[in-house]
């Protein structure tokens, strides 16, 4: 991965960060030390055949290094942050090649003072510590090791208010921040249209699957996360990649590049893979696309994201009612959470060096505030419900899918039957799954779809295709 941005932008952030922690007024806090250990390489197999290697975020974005087995404190009584890490030695020279001195590397990042990497214990002795839920079971151990707790105790032991001090500085992008999602997202949209242009029947869901990974790659980085690349669509997490294209059935590519620098773009495009949507694929990715407008009207300054859930859900509900398959209110559809049988995953999330933006920080604070997270089916899926702000990048993805084991469940149990036709829905349960994601950026009075032009209307997708 390459360095971040200039020296002066992470000791910015850091010291943002103390201000909002020395702001709660703790008193507490006045002595602690922040540690974030960053990550290290994690073997897939066997120790020398690592999984690729990937910097935690909070790290990369307070500390810009990329290389495994580095830590860092930031010490609440100073001010001053130490780099912990070692200098080359002879057979890393040999193996991983020279790179910068642990001096250079703490430059690159603003920070004060540098230390070999096993003079974190001793530092940290004494001190109270203040960490990152961690979510690699080696990081805990660490953590636990250095506070003196059971690698049980230690994610509950995380710092609430530094943890909430880093998603109110995360969750707000920064300009340059944004440039980097733009070219995520045009990377990702590279994907898109490149597996749109190649789909044909009879190939194999692991080539398209290549082709996406190809554009990823060459574009610097890597896929943001497993792409779902499927003639299945009706499997939310479908992550096999076995299937045969066969014309008249739809594929559903949810996947998004991460650039050199870490940034992520999440899209889904779902297209017909003989090349034209039938008049029932057309009807219900016309909903789909609906939904997703209903959805960006209603972000603006303020307003809980879950309003814009339920606008892409009344506006399913409403779509599915005109073709049939619900009827009744669509409003009192949605408040019984009856249209999930169709949309039963959230509208999206935050986005940034995460794909899922902090999700390792704790869904609820990131999505929720802290407040309690709806129970009810389809709405315990929505990741973000929160009131949105300025410089927020969030996923717009609403989705129809005809689970076929899901429906038969329902009509069984004779389940909204006042809301769902059942009799009809019968004749629609081999469609498969709909799915479109956009990724938007909050602005000052609405929201900006980021990216360059990638028009998913129904002509559009059609005409993608080579001839
Ligand atoms: N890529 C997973 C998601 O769309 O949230
Ligand atoms: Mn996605
Ligand atoms: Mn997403």
């Amino acid at each position: 991965m390459l360095p971040m941005f200039e020296p002066s932008v992470h000791s910015s952030r850091r010291k943002a960060l103390l201000s909002s922690l020395a702001a709660g007024d703790d008193p507490s806090l006045r002595n602690g030390l922040l540690v974030f250990p960053g990550n290290r390489e994690s073997p897939m197999n066997y120790p020398d055949n690592a999984y690729r290697f990937r910097q935690d975020s909070s790290f990369l974005y307070f500390f810009a290094l990329a290389e495994p087995d580095l830590a860092a404190t930031v010490d609440l009584a100073t001010g001053e942050s130490t780099l912990y890490a070692d200098e080359l030695t002879e057979d890393m020279l040999v193996w991983t090649g020279p790179r910068p001195s642990v001096r250079e590397q703490a430059d690159s990042a603003g920070v004060e003072r540098v230390s070999p990497r096993d003079r974190l214990a001793a530092d940290c002795a004494g001190r109270r510590l203040l960490y990152l839920p961690p979510y690699r079971a080696e990081t805990a151990a660490e953590l636990a090791a250095l506070a003196g707790t059971d690698p049980g105790a230690v994610a509950s032991g995380a710092s609430m208010p530094l943890v909430r001090a880093a998603i109110a500085l995360r969750e707000i992008k920064e300009d340059r921040e944004i440039g980097r999602i733009e070219r995520a997202v045009d990377i990702s949209i590279d994907m898109h249209l490149e597996v749109v242009r190649a789909a044909r029947a009879g190939m194999t869901e692991a080539e398209l699957m290549a082709a996406a990974y190809r554009v990823a790659l060459a574009g610097g980085g890597m896929p943001s996360f497993p792409p779902i690349a499927t003639t299945r669509g009706a499997v939310l997490h479908n992550h096999g990649y076995g299937n045969t294209l066969a014309d008249g059935g739809m594929f559903l590519l949810d996947a998004g590049a991460e650039t050199d620098d870490g940034y992520a773009g999440d899209l889904t495009s779902t297209f017909p893979i003989g090349g034209r949507y039938d008049d029932r694929q057309r009807a219900v990715y016309g909903i789909v696309l609906e939904a997703g407008r209903a959805a960006v009207s209603a972000i603006r300054p303020g307003v809980p994201y879950r309003e814009a859930h339920f606008a892409a859900a009344r506006a399913i509900a409403t779509g599915l009612a005109g073709l049939g398959l619900m009827k009744g209110d669509p409003e009192e559809a949605v408040a019984a959470g009856a249209h999930a049988l169709f949309f039963p995953h959230g509208l999206g999330h935050q986005m940034g060096l995460d794909v899922h933006d902090m999700e390792g920080l704790g869904e609820l604070l990131v999505g929720y505030d802290g407040e309690p997270r709806s129970t009810q089916f389809g709405l315990k899926s929505l990741r973000m419900a929160k009131p949105v702000k300025p410089g927020m990048v969030l996923t717009v993805e609403p989705g129809i899918y005809f689970i076929e084991g899901l429906i038969e469940r329902w009509k069984a149990a004779g389940k909204f039957a006042q809301f769902i036709e059942y009799g009809e829905l019968d004749g629609w349960k081999g469609l498969g799954g709909f799915r479109n994601e956009e990724d938007w950026l909050v602005t000052g009075s609405g929201a900006r779809r980021l990216g360059k032009p990638f028009d998913k209307s129904v002509a559009a997708m059609e005409a993608f295709r080579l001839p």
